[in-house]
């Protein structure tokens, strides 16, 4: 009973976000993993976040993240392989300028770039990913929600719009070393 007791305290904290909606991008080869073991050893997540399984964190493009937020999420996070460790070599470093490109993109029309995160770490360190996801989960109750009105249709709208000119293409400016 004590332990059902400690057990709803700790969740209490989790259950307040849960009003927020945090998209998490992670890698199959070690983020997944991380999450799995996370899971199977009964660790509370932060019920704002909606895991999205990738093969590496180089398959998503500026554009998913973008589309995340323009349609409900209020955080996108990308989940990685540590730098160097990538399955696919540079997947992750890619991952890393195209999340730095999404921050200047957000930036530049008014929202916060800390909506969009790249976290890094190995299939064996599933308290890595429980505090990558409860860091973002931190951020991004501190900010306000990204609005639901039409006001706020107009302000995805214009999200949704930065993508159009890399939609189909890579970022424009690389920053690596910076997780
Ligand atoms: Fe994990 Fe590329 S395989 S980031």
């Amino acid at each position: 009973m004590a332990g059902a007791t400690s057990t709803a305290a700790a969740d209490a904290p989790l259950a307040a976000t849960a009003d927020r909606k945090i998209v998490a991008f992670c890698c199959r080869e070690c983020a997944y993993a991380a999450a799995d073991a996370s899971a199977n050893a009964r660790t509370p997540l932060p019920p704002s976040v909606r895991l999205v399984l990738v093969p590496c964190t180089g398959r998503v493009s500026p554009l998913h993240l973008l589309s995340a937020l323009a349609e409900g999420a209020d955080g996108v996070m990308v989940a990685g392989c540590l730098l160097g460790q990538c399955h696919y070599r540079e997947g992750n470093f890619n991952a890393v300028d195209r999340v730095a490109f999404v921050q200047r993109l957000l930036k530049s029309v008014g929202v916060e770039p800390e909506r969009c995160r790249m976290f890094t770490m190995s299939a064996g360190e599933p308290p890595k990913f429980v505090a990558a996801v409860r860091e973002m989960d931190r951020v991004i109750v501190g900010l306000p929600p990204l609005p639901r009105s039409a006001a706020g249709e107009t302000r995805r709208a214009s999200l949704a719009g930065s993508a159009a000119p890399g939609a189909s293409g890579e970022p424009l400016v690389a920053q690596r070393g910076a997780a």
